[in-house]
């Protein structure tokens, strides 16, 4: 192991927040002196202490709530402990945008700049932020505190969104959405310890429909309690399980096979073919991941069901792990979802305690059991070889397929990944049968979907509608538009996603509706913009979302995203090199090389939202050139 440590030492809170992941060493064979003489230490040595390299995420997260940065002998400390050679431990914390390896003031406000906030008042909450704290990432007012922009928070319904970290011995992290100036500075001042009751009551706004007859994936928001396991069950929680277990793991895949249900995480992948591969894979263990990353701006939908009905993704994830053999499940969850990661921690800790996860599962001998590892704020560990690379605790870098995950996944394992809403649906598959299911939505999409409107639109939030309901329909379903009323464009799938008129309202929401007229689902965003907003800015916002989450691991993808952003500030400070026309083809092209050339999906799609802006809505016609 070639390990180059530098002299630094971790303080005794350091230390402690180290060993709070990892427990104490056994041997106590740890000093100064022992630091400072740069001999590796190695409590478990050699392949016990790297088997350990798991834990490195959680490791970073530990240092930074304690502290509020991972200093270089806190980073030392972490790397002896777990035999990691400090450079590759120095490129996973700095790959993550809510660890810092630079000194930071303890308490930071993350203000969301992103797009739905930005047709919300974000502009200006960050002007009032610059104004009483000073420049982002400065400590001028109080040297204990400091503000950030951030990318999309994912609370999109409830602009402009911000949210509070506070490291110390008890850390939190507090969302506040709607948020003002006056309410960031009190969190602030009181160090991220306020607003809990009021964060918890405002989600269920987040389900306009709440309460509605015809909910199938949301029928229990606002109906029962998320932090109690008997109102789960009372509202038929768990009976979905036991139909799977009655079942057989063989008949189960079989159903989800029949139901055709796609993947709601973007790629609409069928979930019984993955499913199959995983379970009759040969290798042991196999895992299966629930990914609930959600970084896609202006998407919520899998936050939302985390926090309403948390019980129903533990039910879900253990109907998969059974039918496909999976002993052991993952929830990779946002970092940036406080409130989520308490209710899933609390319905997972309640449902072992109910027999429901452990070494038999409702008293069959079914092992399973889950894990929640959280992101650290990088929107490619969605990816979902991004996302095994980041819990293996390497740089959350997406790996070449072949192999495919459902081969070659977590650990080299056979592993299965679905979305937390593509997971969710699996609960009446298992009840009603693959053909029940089958029968709602349209023939090649299946199902109900949940969209997440956002922006100028009257009643924001996650909706739920069968497949085939027109995006004009759905806007109606939210009240219709809102700001001035005067409809400018339509952003459907996402960042990833593509720009609609408001003459293509008609569109019938299904995947190969939209594939029909070059566009995609994608996440489920549906953000409206009213003719106020200047798109030309929102465009900047996306380039820049997309050049500073580029893994930079590609070529196409880390040069092409920081072109394409040079590119439209060009077009847009009226400053082109030769003629609109010829900027507009150079970008085309840059957006060709991405789609064509790129690893992953973030490079093959970083260019789709603004090239359809461009393309529809003649964005730059009127420039001089
Ligand atoms: C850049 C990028 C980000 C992604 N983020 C997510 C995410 O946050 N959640 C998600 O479920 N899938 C995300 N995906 C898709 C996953 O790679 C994967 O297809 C999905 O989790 C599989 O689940 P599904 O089949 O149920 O949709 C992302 C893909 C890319 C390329
Ligand atoms: S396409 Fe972009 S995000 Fe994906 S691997 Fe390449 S550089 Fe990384
Ligand atoms: S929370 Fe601000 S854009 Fe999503």
């Amino acid at each position: 192991m070639d390990l180059h440590l530098t002299s630094d030492t971790p303080n005794a809170a350091e230390q402690l927040a180290v060993d709070s992941v990892l427990d104490a060493p056994e041997s106590g064979f740890i000093s100064d002196a022992h630091f400072i003489s740069g001999e590796a230490y190695a409590p478990a040595a050699g392949h016990a202490a790297r088997a350990n390299r798991h834990l490195l995420l959680p490791v970073l997260h530990a240092i930074q709530e304690r502290i509020g940065w991972i200093s270089p002998g806190a980073l030392n400390y972490a790397c002896q402990r777990l035999t990691v050679p400090p450079t590759e431990a120095y490129g996973v914390a700095t790959f993550y945008a809510l660890f810092s390896v630079q000194p930071k003031p303890p308490v930071v406000a993350h203000v969301c700049d992103d797009i739905a906030c930005m047709a919300n008042g974000a502009e200006t909450l960050c002007a009032e932020m610059a104004e009483r704290f000073g420049a982002p990432g400065s400590a001028e007012q109080d040297s204990n505190l400091t503000w950030h922009h951030s990318p999309c928070l994912g609370m999109c319904e409830r602009p402009p969104a911000a949210m509070v970290t506070a490291a110390g011995v008890t850390p939190s992290t507090t969302a506040l959405a709607p948020v003002g100036i006056d309410e960031i500075a009190q969190t602030l001042a009181d160090r991220g310890h306020t607003n809990k009751a009021s964060e918890a009551s405002t989600s269920v706004r987040s389900v306009p429909q709440a309460g509605s007859e015809e909910l199938r994936l949301l029928r229990r928001v606002d109906r029962i309690d998320p932090d109690d396991l008997a109102s789960y069950c009372g509202a038929g929680g768990y009976r979905a399980l036991e139909r799977a277990l009655d079942m057989g793991p063989a008949q189960v895949v079989r159903e989800v096979v029949a139901s055709k249900l796609l993947g709601r995480g973007g790629a609409a992948f069928p979930a019984g073919v993955k499913w199959q591969a995983v379970a009759s894979a040969e290798t042991q263990p196999r895992y299966m991941i629930c990914n609930a990353d959600e970084s896609e701006p202006g998407t919520f939908k899998d936050r939302v069901v985390m926090e309403e009905d948390p019980f129903a993704v533990v039910e879900a994830m253990t109907i998969a792990g059974a039918a496909t053999g999976c002993g052991k499940g993952y929830i990779y969850l946002r970092g940036e979802y406080p409130l989520a990661l308490e209710r899933m921690t609390n319905a997972i800790a309640q449902a072992r305690g109910a027999g429901l996860l452990g070494s038999s599962v409702l008293g069959h001998e079914v092992p399973f059991d889950i894990e929640i590892r959280r992101g650290a704020g990088a929107y490619i560990c969605g990816e979902e070889t991004a996302l095994f690379n980041s819990i293996e605790g390497f740089r959350g870098e997406p790996r070449n397929k072949p192999p495919f995950p459902t081969e070659v996944g977590l650990f080299g394992k056979p592993t299965l990944v679905n979305n937390v809403e593509t997971l969710i649906n699996v609960l009446d598959i298992a009840l009603e049968g693959g053909d029940a299911f089958a029968a709602i939505g349209t023939e090649q999409s299946t199902g109900t979907k949940l969209f997440c409107l956002s922006g100028h639109v009257a009643r924001p939030g996650v909706y739920e509608v069968p497949f085939g309901t027109t995006l004009e329909e759905l806007i109606s379903l939210a009240g219709g538009v809102a700001g001035n009323g005067r409809l400018q464009a339509v952003l459907l799938g996402g960042a990833a996603g593509t720009f609609l008129t408001p003459q293509e309202l008609a569109l019938p929401l299904t995947f190969e509706a939209t594939r029909t007229v070059g566009a995609t689902l994608g996440s489920g965003v549906v953000m409206l913009f009213d003719d106020s907003v200047n798109m030309q800015n929102v465009l900047l916002r996306i380039a820049a979302f997309f050049r500073d989450e580029s893994c930079g691991q590609c070529v196409p993808c880390r040069v092409g995203t920081v072109r394409q952003e040079e590119l439209l500030h060009r077009l847009v400070a009226d400053k082109t090199i030769g003629s609109v026309a010829n900027e507009i083809h150079l970008l085309n092209e840059v957006g060709q090389a991405m789609r064509d050339a790129s690893i992953c999906g973030l490079g093959q799609t970083a260019s789709s939202a603004i090239e359809s802006a461009v393309a529809r809505m003649e964005l730059f016609n009127g420039k001089s050139h």
